[in-house]
């Protein structure tokens, strides 16, 4: 079964979608030779023949395995057949000509995950028996796959375990890198499980102009960071897969299974990828991927491969997680569940993310309180009015508010920040008088966060990143 089914193929591009029939053929082929139960086989048959219409529809070509779409324009700068409108979302790219941001409904429906509605909310906090974090209450984590499934197995006394990551591609992490990070603390505390965080630095390596030097320095740099978040030493491994992928055969033979059972139409469909792309790149989605399946790690679950692994982390990076899904079933392991986040905005406006390769656009994590305030009252767009005398008669408008939005992030109060919704619509409150809020948001924030980093040495560091048993039983 693939992720197709039951969302049929609507939103898919012909890549996509030529993508999920090479899929679906060999999941065919796979339950006729296993002889499989008839009913199995049935059911495949007929996702694979809709598949078809839906494709000579879409293409004018009949399908044919290994022949993929010939009237198809691959993208040329690894941007992933993904865009609607103007929405462009891929794990290198985030733009939109919206200043309310990027369409987050419409993406769901495009990458056929689910909302996470008020149902699942109110389960969250019945199962964990806490109240939901900020970020669900406020709809900043939005979608997921399988959540209720990871739910289900939890009431049943069936564990599972978190897995995130961060490619380290400079020394300072922006505030939008918290977001994930603050959310998986979160859930390791209510469920009270293990987790897994991969530095890619190999990644950034391959994408970026940097040595390999410098790229296990920002693993180790960025590995601070992240322990300065909270996370409990006795719970969570850190691995930079410079260091692990040497290490370990289980995580390298979890590599090559998905390596084997991934076509390089597949990597181009989803990641974009062109013929002038090194290999590292094209291979690289398996490494990613490898952490999905508990066995990789056999020092933390006993060479157990059926532990369910939930990911928390923006909608970037799900074209990895599709990809991961649908190989899971074929090499005979779990497909790992996801909760994805909004983007945390640039400062110029939530038309982009905030990125790192753009100064201007970020508050980083080492930044000084006056650089803040400095940064928030020059950049961060304004819903406001041109005069005061306008802003007072017509009022501010907070979905387009860079500020407003940074405080939905980081102001846990609710009622408070209902307050300051309503004065800002109503022009009581002025745009300099929110940017304030901010700043004084933001700068303890970010202070708090770094006499935690200063107290993080460099043997912590080692503690976490050494290969070990976690303080769980499975
Ligand atoms: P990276 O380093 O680009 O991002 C690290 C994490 O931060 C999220 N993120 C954001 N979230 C909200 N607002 C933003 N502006 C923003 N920018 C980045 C990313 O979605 C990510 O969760 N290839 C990955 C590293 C990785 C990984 C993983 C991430 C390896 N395994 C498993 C998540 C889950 C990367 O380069 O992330």
């Amino acid at each position: 079964m693939t992720d197709c089914e039951g969302d049929g193929s609507a939103g898919l591009t012909p890549l996509e979608l030529y993508e999920k029939l090479t899929v679906q053929g060999d999941t065919v082929r796979a339950l006729k030779s296993q002889k499989a139960d008839k009913a199995d086989i049935e059911t495949a048959v007929k996702l694979l023949l809709a598949l078809k219409v839906d494709y000579k529809k879409l293409t004018g070509q009949d399908y044919k395995a290994g022949c993929p779409p010939t009237n198809v324009e691959i993208p040329s700068d690894n941007g992933p057949a993904s865009e609607e409108g103007d929405d462009l979302v891929n794990p290198w790219a985030v733009s939109t000509s919206s200043a309310k941001g990027v369409d987050y409904d419409k993406l769901i429906v495009r990458f056929g995950s689910s909302k996470i509605d008020q149902e699942l909310v109110d389960r969250i906090e019945r199962v964990s028996g806490q109240r939901a974090h900020r970020f669900l209450r406020r709809g900043i984590f939005f979608s997921h796959r399988d959540m209720h499934q990871v739910l289900d197995a939890y009431e049943n006394k069936k564990s599972f375990y978190l897995y995130t990551g961060r490619g380290p591609s400079s020394e300072a992490m922006h505030v939008g890198h918290l977001i994930p990070f603050i959310f998986t603390k979160w859930l390791q505390d209510v469920f009270d499980i293990p987790l897994v965080i991969q530095l890619t630095d190999d990644e950034k390596y391959l994408w970026k102009d940097l040595t390999l030097e410098d790229c296990h320095r920002f693993a180790v740099e960025n590995a601070k960071d992240i322990i300065a978040c909270g996370f409990d030493v006795n719970k969570t491994f850190i691995f930079s897969d410079l260091d692990y992928m040497g290490s370990s055969p289980s995580f390298y033979r979890n590599v090559v299974k998905i390596q084997k059972h991934v076509t390089f139409n597949q990597v181009k469909g989803i990641f974009g990828f062109t013929d002038s792309d090194c290999i590292g790149k094209i291979s690289f989605p398996a490494i990613q991927a490898a952490p999905s399946f508990s066995n990789s790690f056999p020092q933390i679950f006993n060479d157990r491969k059926d532990v369910m692994c939930l990911i928390p982390c923006a909608i970037d990076q799900d074209p990895y997680f599709r990809m991961t899904r649908d190989v899971a079933p074929r090499i005979g392991y779990p497909k790992p569940a996801l909760l994805h986040s909004t983007f945390f905005p640039a400062l110029q406006g939530a038309q982009t993310k905030m990125s790192a390769s753009d100064a201007n656009s970020s508050i980083f994590l080492t930044d000084t309180p006056k650089q803040i305030k400095t940064k928030v009252n020059k950049y961060a767009f304004s819903g406001g009015k041109d005069t005061i005398e306008e802003h007072r008669k017509y009022g501010g408008n907070t979905e387009v508010d860079v500020s407003f939005m940074y405080l939905t992030f980081f102001l846990d109060d609710d009622e408070q920040l209902e307050k300051i919704r309503q004065d800002y619509t109503s022009g009581a409150l002025l745009t300099g008088e929110l940017k304030k809020l901010l700043i004084e948001t933001l700068q303890p924030m970010i202070s708090a966060h770094q006499e935690r980093r200063k107290q993080v040495t460099e043997d912590m560091v080692k503690q976490f990143m050494v290969p070990r048993k976690l303080d769980f039983n499975y």
